[in-house]
């Protein structure tokens, strides 16, 4: 039995990860501030002897020992990783450095979510681990942008200097139960304006592109890198290439929905990418891994999801 800690295990993705690691027989420290997650994400695995909860913020350092550290922390969203950006970026840095000294002291094997923002506004489309990417370094997303960079940098140092285990994934857009009704990301709000038969805001003329993985597909991801021999560092990109534009999406959500809602246009929010889709020769050679979930089957689990949300807590 592995004893495997997960920072931001509390939110999206942490939790289906948390649920995963503990279905395979392993011990799981979840580790969050709650400043994005909620202890309904993880309400269900409390009861179990092998789920231990800490509430902590990343950016202090923590002493618990550990066989391999998932680091999740990080509001995702523009909306929360805009409120506060000075602490958005002090998660992704000084989160980055207590988690990898306590690795270092642990000889942990530690797991990096990083982000297809590294990327910024891409020249050239889709984007391989190879492109260093196009990031405004003083813009309103560079808080996010930057702080992931900073945090990929310092993993690849603690590697190369100290012989940390590190594995890098370079997440795109991931969507499915548990997340958040009301943080501004696309999926999440074209489904939650459906079910409430409000106007579907698209921004622009809708046909900038985003590719949607599912998040049991990405978890998948997650072991397998996690899984592989030391010399696989990454980064790798994890997201499913089918490209989709916001037109599309929307459809899709009504198609699924039956709602009546209608589509609004919206002007183009500062530094928002036209298109962004992963290339991921990388993790299919490596880790033997591409997604499966294809978009309606995704959306579907997705919307019940937030149908019982919302009839649960109505949403003011
Ligand atoms: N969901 C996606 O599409 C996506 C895409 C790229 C990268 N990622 C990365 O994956 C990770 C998880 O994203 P998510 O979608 O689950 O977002 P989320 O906001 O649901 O989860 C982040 C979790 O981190 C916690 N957290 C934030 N700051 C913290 C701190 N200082 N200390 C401790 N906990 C803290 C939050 O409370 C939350 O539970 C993030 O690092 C994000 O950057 C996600």
């Amino acid at each position: 039995m592995k004893r495997i800690m997960v920072t931001g295990g509390a939110g999206f993705l942490g939790s289906h990860l948390c649920e995963r690691l503990l279905s395979e027989g392993n011990e799981v420290l979840c580790v969050d501030n709650f400043f994005t997650g909620a202890k309904r994400n993880i309400a269900h695995l409390l009861s179990n002897p092998y789920f231990e909860l800490i509430r902590h913020d990343v950016t202090f350092p923590l002493y618990v020992e550990v066989d391999e550290i998932y680091n999740l922390a990080c509001p995702a969203s523009p909306v929360h990783y805009q409120f506060d950006p000075v602490q958005t970026l002090k998660t992704s840095v000084h989160g980055a450095i207590n988690v990898l000294g306590l690795a270092k002291r642990t000889k942990a094997k530690i797991f990096q979510a990083s982000t297809s923002e590294v990327y910024g506004d891409p020249e050239i489309h889709p984007q391989p681990e190879s492109y260093w990417g196009r990031v405004n370094p003083i813009g309103i997303r560079s808080c996010y942008d930057e702080g992931k960079r900073c945090a990929e940098t310092l993993f690849s140092d603690y590697h190369r200097q100290h012989g940390v285990r590190i594995k890098i994934a370079r997440i795109f857009n991931t969507y499915g139960p548990r997340m958040h009704p009301n943080d501004g990301r696309v999926v999440s709000n074209f489904i939650v304006q459906a079910l409430r038969g409000e106007d579907i805001t698209i921004y622009g003329e809708g046909q900038q592109t985003r590719s949607f993985c599912y998040v049991d597909d990405l978890v998948e991801g997650f072991v397998r890198l996690m899984g592989t021999s030391d010399e696989v560092t990454g980064p790798i990109n994890l997201g499913n290439p089918g490209e989709f534009t916001m037109l599309q999406l929307a459809e899709r959500v009504l198609a699924l929905t039956g709602s009546s809602s209608k589509l609004v246009f919206r002007p183009l929010p500062q530094d928002d990418p036209k298109q962004r889709q992963p290339d991921i020769t990388q993790a299919k050679a490596v880790l033997d891994w591409q997604p499966t979930i294809v978009l309606d089957q995704g959306l579907a689990k997705t919307i019940s999801y937030f149908d019982a949300l919302l009839k649960e807590e109505p949403l003011v």
